[in-house]
């Protein structure tokens, strides 16, 4: 399946299906054709899984750098760069990013900053990255004093979102891709029963489907692509309390399904929507299987806190919820509704 991300001059398709990856050499040949050399960006343990056999149809080198969040720094986009200058990368040369959300960050920002830019192909192969960190431009990673603090907005030429690389995924890190891929269930409003019968492939192809037509609209996220952030205000604090005391206890997505379930819970108690919507987020998140539980130990001003010092949130609480003018951001939450609606969700679990 192709889906358009429709952005003028830099425009581009994302492939999705089996055997989506083929496509390489061709994306390549028609985005860059003056090409003559690619740097395969990986990460451990990926090199030899049988969905590594890419062919970019280029004089191809594989660079390998540390495993999931440790790539994300600034020593291995220096790292990189000096790969390329050795390899003699020129600005009509490709780098392919090949891996999960981690991989794909780094190395479309390397791409991004090297020779103040060349084109990256993105060949995603976690279902966060297929859903979510592939697609729409941004690229980054992290200082030791936060995540994804540097960063930069960079389109790639193409991506390829080839489900046969989820095969051999970990069921953990497909449950985190599922966090993404609910929320886009419900910003689509699909009905819950729907979930148990669509297939991984309808699955990635909704998501980008969703997404690729939001960073359509606003690259920059200046609007609607703050939509995006659906159930992620809550989410994002309960993932850094968890981080804190055990990098292992959520991982992203996991976060993300507890924010979903919240925020259907606090558009509620501020009337924006009825019990059913309530339900019909419990129900799309039962079905893939997502637990919905607030952490034991994390108390509501501990969460409050964390949620006003949101980058995304200007100090004030805010919020994607839904409601009679569908999904919109809501800013100026009052502290005490957010608290109360913490305690009863807790409370529920
Ligand atoms: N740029 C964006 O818009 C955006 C959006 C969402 C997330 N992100 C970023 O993405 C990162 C998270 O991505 P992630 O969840 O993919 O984690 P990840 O990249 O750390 O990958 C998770 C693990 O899965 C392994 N892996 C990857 N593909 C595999 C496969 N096919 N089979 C078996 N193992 C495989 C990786 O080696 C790693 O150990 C975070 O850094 C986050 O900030 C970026």
């Amino acid at each position: 399946m192709k889906i358009d991300v429709d952005l003028g001059e830099r425009a581009y398709e994302v492939i999705t299906g089996l055997g989506a990856r083929r496509h390489l050499a061709e994306v390549i040949a028609r985005r860059a054709p003056r090409a003559r050399t690619a740097a395969i960006v990986t990460s451990e343990g990926l090199v030899g899984r049988q969905w590594f056999d890419v062919e970019t149809g280029l004089d191809q080198h594989v660079i390998v750098v540390p495993d999931g969040e440790t790539a994300k720094s600034m020593a291995a986009v220096e790292y990189l760069c000096e790969r390329f200058v050795a390899l003699g990368l020129s600005r009509d040369d490709v780098v392919v990013g090949v891996g999960g959300g981690a991989v794909t960050d780094l190395a479309g920002f390397a791409a991004a900053v090297y020779l103040r830019g060349v084109g990256v192909v993105q060949v995603p192969t976690t279902l966060v990255g297929q859903v979510d960190a592939a697609i729409g431009g941004k690229t980054g990673v992290n200082l030791t004093v936060g995540k994804n603090l540097v960063g930069a907005f960079h389109q790639p030429l193409g991506v390829l979102c080839d489900t046969a690389a989820l095969e051999t995924l970990p069921d953990r890190e497909l449950r985190s891709g599922y966090g993404e891929v609910a929320k886009c269930w419900l910003l689509e409003r699909r009905d819950p029963s729907g979930v148990t019968v669509a297939t991984r492939e309808d699955l990635v192809a909704l998501s980008v489907g969703l997404k690729a037509g939001i960073v359509s609209q606003d690259e920059r996220e200046s609007g609607r692509r703050a939509l995006l952030n659906y159930g992620h205000t809550l989410g994002h604090a309960v993932e850094l309390v968890a981080l804190e005391r055990d990098p292992d206890e959520l991982r992203h997505g996991e976060a993300v399904a507890i924010g979903l379930g919240f925020a259907a819970r606090l558009a509620h108690a501020l009337g924006r929507v009825d019990e059913g919507s309530v339900e019909a987020h419990d129900a799309v998140l039962d079905a893939f299987g997502l637990a919905r539980r607030l952490p034991a130990a994390m108390s509501s001003e501990q969460l409050i806190a964390i949620m006003q010092r949101d980058k995304k949130a200007h100090h004030d609480l805010t919020f994607v919820l839904d409601g009679p003018a569908g999904f919109e951001v809501v800013s100026g939450v009052a502290p005490d509704v957010v608290s109360r609606v913490i305690d009863q969700f807790r409370s529920e679990s």
